[in-house]
């Protein structure tokens, strides 16, 4: 009897204690005196994201059709870890780019020991992410893409070539983009040969997320002491060690032809005036399947789908292609790519209405004052700008929810305040690859519609759906569309 009733009383503290230490944390915001969205016990303000019923941008865009115009930010619990989320450019510009300095974490889960290769730029902060910044950037200059471009161009040619005749009813528009960049980025990044098979490269690049669980990535987030402690993995071995293998053998290849063309961005990482280790090159040249391919899939993927829908701007695309080709002989050249001005609205429209990042997250990391306001953003504080709200707040773009390109013609963009255009984020940690990524999609979308015509079919799902699963905003199963050769 003595026995069970210690048991008892010890299951009972241990529940009051848990229930307590659970309520101060969700006390965060109320005890500093913000404005706040009242939390629900354990899942704060994402109930059902966790558990992949609803996508975070749904949480997102409520919260700040909420609280736009009363605030310019609030307070908010991701399940547990509480947030700030600002609907204010002008703090937006504060945080990312004019008081930058003061914001220079992400606060991401890595495991060096277990997995090197989550030592990339994405994931790492502090000194260690200073440092190889600093190597980084001179990788990413305009003369370096410009001086890959004649290559990204003939790999766009070859996946035109792949497509032949199409004349099918149901193609399957994932793959078709997913084969395109897989061939851009094992081909630039990795530099294989354009004429090698990319097969295990392309299913190594879909197992590498086989052990992704939202539940999972946000436990080591709240607690990383205990994710290193117990080795928690975010991405699958087998794929990690095939990319880890591959830097190595393509950089080793490399030295021994040290005089070929540039024709990679390994080549141009271990060229670089201080030249990072090979392990630290293996970790970067992951870092572009995985910050890099799942967006510029989905991109390229919504793109065709929502010019699917509206043929008027389909036919203005592939017009403006067909043009500045004929005036460049037939061939897409550099000066020709600079011409294209509606194929780049209509990526960045895309960009805008399906925004695959859809938040931007930093870490406060010295104090900071907010103008105007007695608060202050205290050294740790998580910051989320919600990219997607922005992105689709009427005030900013009338009827959001429309796909129109003209949004981003000059006069337009013009009249438009700053920040209200982040789809790679901005400031010191935006993203390093945004010229590369813009014009992988632009040389990618010339290859896809220029002989090709594509219509919604009977596999098109629309309205489109996102998959819940996901942080990014992705579709939530493969794209289908009918597909007919145009001939110009
Ligand atoms: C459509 C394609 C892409 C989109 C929409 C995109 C978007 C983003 C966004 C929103 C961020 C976070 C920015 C911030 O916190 O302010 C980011 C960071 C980053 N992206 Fe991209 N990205 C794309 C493609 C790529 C590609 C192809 C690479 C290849 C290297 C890449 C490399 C990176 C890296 C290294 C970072 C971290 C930069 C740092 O923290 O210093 N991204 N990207």
């Amino acid at each position: 009897m003595y026995i069970m009733h210690r048991i008892l009383l010890t299951g009972l503290s241990t529940c009051l204690l848990f229930y307590i230490a659970i309520k101060y944390t969700l006390g965060y915001w109320k005890r500093r005196g913000l404005l706040h969205e009242k939390p629900k016990f354990l899942w704060g303000n994402l109930k059902g994201v966790i558990q992949g019923k609803r996508h975070v941008q749904e949480a997102l865009l409520d919260l700040y059709k909420a609280y736009k115009g009363r605030a310019p930010f609030i307070g908010f619990y991701a399940c547990l870890k509480p947030f700030l989320l600002v609907t204010d450019l002008d703090l937006v510009r504060n945080i990312l780019v004019t008081n930058s300095g003061n914001f220079t974490t992400r606060g991401m889960y890595n495991n060096l020991k277990g997995e090197p290769l989550t030592g990339n730029l994405l994931q790492l902060d502090g000194h260690k992410w200073r440092a190889l910044h600093g190597q980084t950037v001179e990788v990413f200059t305009s003369s370096n893409l410009q001086k890959l471009l004649s290559r990204l161009i003939a790999i766009s040619y070859r996946s035109q070539q792949k497509m032949g005749q199409f004349k099918l009813k149901n193609v399957n528009i994932s793959h078709l983009v997913d084969n395109y960049n897989i061939d851009v980025i094992a081909c630039m990044t990795f530099g294989m040969d354009l004429a090698a098979d990319k097969e295990e490269f392309r299913q190594m690049s879909q197992r590498l997320w086989h052990n992704f669980s939202l539940w999972r990535a946000y436990l080591a987030l709240e607690f990383p002491f205990l994710a290193s402690l117990f080795q928690y993995k975010n991405y699958d071995e087998k794929a990690v060690s095939y990319f880890y293998n591959l830097t190595l053998r393509q950089l080793e290849e490399q030295r021994r032809r040290d005089r070929q063309p540039l024709q990679s961005f390994l080549q141009l990482y271990s060229r670089a005036e201080s030249p990072l280790s090979d392990k630290e090159i293996a970790a970067q040249a992951f870092a572009f399947i995985l910050a890099g391919l799942n967006p510029l899939n989905a991109t390229l993927s919504f793109c065709l789908y929502e010019l699917a829908q509206q043929a008027e701007l389909q036919e203005r695309t592939r017009a403006e292609i067909e043009a500045v080709m004929k005036r460049h002989n037939g061939q897409l050249t550099p000066d020709g790519l600079k011409e294209l001005q509606f194929t780049k609205q209509v990526v960045q429209e895309t960009l805008r209405l399906h925004s695959p990042y859809p938040f931007v997250v930093r870490r406060c990391t010295k104090e900071f004052e907010v103008d105007n306001s007695v608060f202050v953003i205290a050294r740790g504080n998580n910051i989320i700008i919600p990219t997607v709200a922005i992105h689709r707040d009427p005030s900013i773009y009338e009827k959001p929810l429309r796909f129109d390109p003209s949004r981003f013609d000059a006069a337009a963009q013009k009249s438009r305040p700053a920040m209200s255009f982040l789809p790679f984020g901005a400031g010191l940690r935006g993203c390093l690859a945004s010229q590369l990524a813009e014009q992988q999609l632009v040389v990618g979308l010339v290859a896809l519609l220029q002989h090709h015509r594509y219509a919604a079919c009977a596999n098109t799902t629309i309205p489109l759906k996102y998959d819940t699963k996901n942080l990014l905003l992705l579709p939530k199963s493969d794209i289908y569309l009918s597909v007919e050769r145009v001939e110009s």
